[in-house]
C-alpha cells in the first residue's frame, strides 16, 4: 500500500486571511497545487496544525480531496488556538474551535478525523490520536522537577496562552494516552510524537523544549505496536526506523525569510518494511 503523509501546514504563515473568500480560496488552491507531489497516491495522511483559522484549514482539506479519495487527520495544538476575541466570541473555547473544524471536514466522504479509533483501510488497520506531551523527556533527560517545568511552560509558552478550556497539559495528556490503550493497527498518526522518535538536533540544550513537546508512550501499545508511526509538532523531516517502528515526519513548518517554499508531500510505500515482516 501506498499513501502521502505532510503536518504542521501552518497554513496562514502561507496564505494570508483575505477579506475576499474567492481570492483566498484561490490563494489555498494554488498553495495545495505546489505541495502536492508529482504522482499522489489516493491516500493521505495530515498530522495537524493546519494553521490558526478554520476557514483556512477547510479549503486546504477541500482541495486536497479534490486528489486524495481518503484523507486521515489528527488535529494538532495550533488548531485549537483562538487568537482574538473575535474568535473566543465565535467559539467559546478550544474545543469549540477544533469540533467544528472536524464536524465540517469529516462531511466530506472520505475524509477521518482519527481520535483513538482504528479503520480498516485497504487492508490496514489505521489508527490514531492528537496525543499531548506530559514533559517526560524534561523530568527524564534534563533535571527539570515537575514544578519548574510547569511553570516554565506555564509563564512562556504559547499554548498555554491561546488554549482555552482545555484540561491541565498532564491530565490532557492522560486523556489522550488512555484513548490509544490497547490499540492494535499497522500506521498510527498523532500530532504530538513519543520520546523514542529519531529527532534531529539536541533541542534538550533549548530550555527543554523537547520535555514540553514529547510524551512517554510506555503502556499504550501493550498488544504490540505499530509498524509506521507518523507524527507532526516538530518542523522537521524524518524517515527514520527505530527497534521495528518507522518513524515519518514531513512538516511544512512556518513560512520565514529563510524558509519560502513549503515541503512537498511525501510518499511511502508499506513494501519497504517488508524485511521487518
Ligand atoms: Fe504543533
Amino acid at each position: 500500500m501506498l499513501f502521502d503523509y505532510i503536518g504542521d501546514i501552518h497554513l496562514d504563515f502561507w496564505v494570508k486571511l483575505e477579506h475576499s473568500p474567492a481570492k483566498m480560496r484561490k490563494k489555498i488552491y494554488d498553495f495545495v497545487q505546489s505541495i502536492l507531489p508529482e504522482h499522489p497516491s489516493d491516500t493521505l495522511f495530515v498530522a495537524g496544525d493546519f494553521g490558526h483559522y478554520n476557514q483556512q484549514s477547510y479549503w486546504f482539506i477541500f482541495y486536497l480531496k479534490e486528489v486524495y479519495e481518503t484523507i486521515f487527520f489528527v488535529c494538532g495544538n495550533h488548531d485549537y488556538y483562538l487568537g482574538s476575541k473575535t474568535m473566543k466570541k465565535k467559539y467559546h473555547s478550544s474545543n469549540g474551535r477544533a469540533n467544528a473544524f472536524i464536524d465540517e471536514v469529516t462531511q466530506m466522504e472520505g475524509v477521518h478525523r482519527l481520535d483513538g479509533n482504528v479503520h480498516e483501510h485497504k487492508g490496514m488497520r489505521i489508527g490514531g490520536a492528537d496525543m499531548w506531551y506530559d514533559f517526560s523527556h524534561a523530568l527524564r533527560y534534563e533535571g527539570f522537577t515537575q514544578r519548574a517545568i510547569q511553570e516554565l511552560w506555564w509563564n512562556e509558552f504559547n499554548d498555554r496562552k491561546f488554549h482555552e478550556g482545555l484540561l491541565p497539559t498532564l491530565e490532557h495528556s492522560d486523556v489522550e494516552k488512555e484513548k490509544v490503550r490497547d490499540m492494535v493497527c499497522d500506521i498510527f498518526i498523532s500530532h504530538v510524537p513519543p520520546l523514542q522518535i529519531p529527532l534531529k538536533g539536541n533541542y534538550a540544550t533549548e530550555r527543554g523544549e523537547l520535555g514540553f513537546y514529547l510524551f512517554d508512550p510506555a503502556d499504550i501499545f501493550t498488544k504490540g505496536h505499530p509498524r509506521v508511526w507518523i507524527a507532526g509538532h516538530f518542523h522537521q523531516h524524518i524517515n527514520e526506523e527505530v527497534e521495528g517502528i518507522r518513524y515519518l515526519v514531513n512538516s511544512i513548518g512556518y513560512k520565514t525569510k529563510e524558509h519560502t517554499i513549503p515541503s512537498r508531500i511525501q510518499t511511502f510505500d508499506m513494501d519497504e518494511l517488508e524485511h521487518t515482516q
